[in-house]
């Protein structure tokens, strides 16, 4: 084993402090021994520090104590934290049993060995699959455990292009290898083009007669504010509609009615005949008044991925209430031993969660989501949230969640909420996040034996997401192609 340090200070079983020669990253694993066996420990800072230098209070000062420093190689301090993740004996076996005393003041602090490292969490029995390589060992394999995303929930939490939509187009892979039942719900038509095995693309449709008159409101977009043509509405939508083979007649003709009798709301009356026109023109195939349920879309062991794109805010909410309501639905009477569509567990991502699922009101599909994430895993559904925002995101809901990737939070608001919801993410490691890059997260939680600092695989086969290049494409569309101009060439331009 490499010794890397000397353990000073005051220590806790928690957490140590070790001096050190050379530079040991944020990320890397060191072991040390204590009384109650060998311990693992997680370096979450790691600092270089001239004594000297950081006394000076001005620029000659600084000079002189340059060179000082230089002279003197006692003035600069290599020290780094590190968080007790368990004993090693335990974590072999996926246990996470904590030392109860810290190793004695000037135990050497050692390298934990890549052999180490790789039984720890490499794991090729059936509930796992490989995400990525450890940050700082490119050597060991990374795996997590998918029975643990699909009863506990997981939040992908990230900065914008840190590379959430990868891992979740990664764990969408990994499951259908594993014949898993997905629902992908995608605000941005990103999955449109997933090449994994078992991907099935769907255009949501809905039965207009499972909607509530505010909700069919909504999904014929008539505004908010317009109490009067809201009103028509919820009188003209009776039980008799909701009953009528010719669902729309039906409607139209009530609300005709509801005109004729009363000479003051005509023209609402007329102007809401206009809007379920113009609605069944631009969006009737999205109503499907024969439809038995939303599950029938929906395929067991396949990789659904639902398009929501075409939708508002609003109405993507009403869609996926309806949808999640009848997964849960569906999957209790399954528990029950009833006849189910899905006789085996449903995993739920949903990209872009603070739209959802916020936090300062209640959307939508605030409830169902909210139920699932309580009671999802008595009947085999969870949920993965994905945010860019999680101060955004409603805390209650992602307090029940099991398992987390973070990566790359630079607003406070959303560092302080991330360990508000795991106790994983310590001061120390959430002042790291900003400085991850691309792809590189923290994985914590059920689904991993420890935490860890991740560099998670790369998916080819979701293309969409990347950023566009779009000097090639300008260049391309004005008939340059994309090899690159002179600057003769571009003169004459
Ligand atoms: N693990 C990775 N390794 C290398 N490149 C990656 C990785 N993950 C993502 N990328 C690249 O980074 C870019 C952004 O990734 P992605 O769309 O997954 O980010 P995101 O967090 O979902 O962003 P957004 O907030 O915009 O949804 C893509 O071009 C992708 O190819
Ligand atoms: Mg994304």
């Amino acid at each position: 084993m490499v010794e890397v340090g000397i353990v000073v200070g005051e220590a806790t079983p928690e957490r140590i402090r070790f001096f050190t020669k050379d530079a040991v990253r944020v990320g890397e694993f060191v072991v040390a021994d204590t009384e109650d066996g060998q311990v693992l420990y997680l370096v979450e800072a790691s600092r270089l520090e001239s004594k000297l230098l950081s006394r000076a209070g001005d620029y000659i000062t600084a000079t002189e104590a340059k060179e000082a420093s230089k002279a003197n190689p006692r003035d600069t301090v290599r020290y780094c934290v590190a968080r007790a993740i368990g004993l090693v004996r335990g974590v072999l076996e996926g246990r996470r049993v904590y030392p109860t005393l810290p190793p004695e003041p000037g135990s050497p602090v050692f390298l934990a060995e890549d052999d180490l490292l790789r039984r720890i969490f490499h794991n090729d029995s059936r509930e796992w699959a490989v995400v990525g390589r450890l940050l700082r060992r490119e050597g060991v394999a990374v795996s997590v455990n998918l029975n643990k995303v699909a009863s506990r929930h997981l939040a992908i939490l990230a900065a914008t292009g840190k590379g959430k939509s990868n891992l979740l187009a990664l764990i969408a892979k990994r499951i259908a290898e594993k014949n898993g039942t997905m629902v992908v719900l995608d605000y941005h038509a990103e999955y449109g083009n997933l090449r994994v095995k078992k991907a099935k693309f769907i255009n949501p449709r809905i039965n207009p007669r499972r909607l509530d008159s505010e909700e069919l409101a909504e999904m014929l977009e008539i505004r908010p504010d317009a109490t009067k043509q809201r009103e028509v509405l919820r009188r003209a939508y009776t039980k008799q509609v909701a009953r009528s083979p010719n669902f729309w007649e039906a409607l139209k003709e009530n609300v005709q009615n509801i005109g004729e009798v009363d000479h003051q709301t005509r023209s609402t009356a007329e102007r809401v005949l206009e809007i379920i026109d113009r609605g069944l023109a631009t969006k009737g195939n999205i109503f499907d008044t024969e439809a038995e349920s939303p599950l029938a879309l929906i395929e067991p062991n396949r990789i659904n991925v639902l398009d929501l794109s075409e939708f508002t805010e609003t109405q993507a909410q009403i869609i996926v209430a309806h949808y999640l309501a009848e997964i849960l639905n569906d999957r209790k009477n399954a528990t029950l031993g009833r006849s189910a569509r899905f006789r085996s567990p449903v995993v739920v991502a949903v990209e872009e969660a603070h739209t959802f699922l916020p936090q300062e009101k209640r959307s939508k599909c605030s409830d169902v989501l909210a139920r699932i994430a309580r009671e999802g895993r008595k009947f085999g559904v969870s949920l993965i949230l994905v945010s860019q925002r999680p101060c955004k995101l409603d805390a209650d809901v992602v307090s029940q969640m099991g398992s987390f990737a973070i990566s790359g939070l630079t607003h406070p608001r959303d560092q302080s909420f991330v360990m508000e919801v795991t106790d994983e993410v310590s001061t120390e490691l959430g002042a790291s996040l900003p400085s991850l890059n691309t792809g590189e997260m923290i994985l914590a939680g059920q689904w991993v034996t420890v935490p860890a600092l991740v560099k998670v695989d790369l998916v080819e086969e979701k293309l969409l997401g990347k950023d566009l290049d779009a000097i090639g494409m300008w260049a391309e569309e004005a008939g340059m192609g994309r090899k690159a101009v002179s600057t003769e060439e571009l003169i004459k331009l």
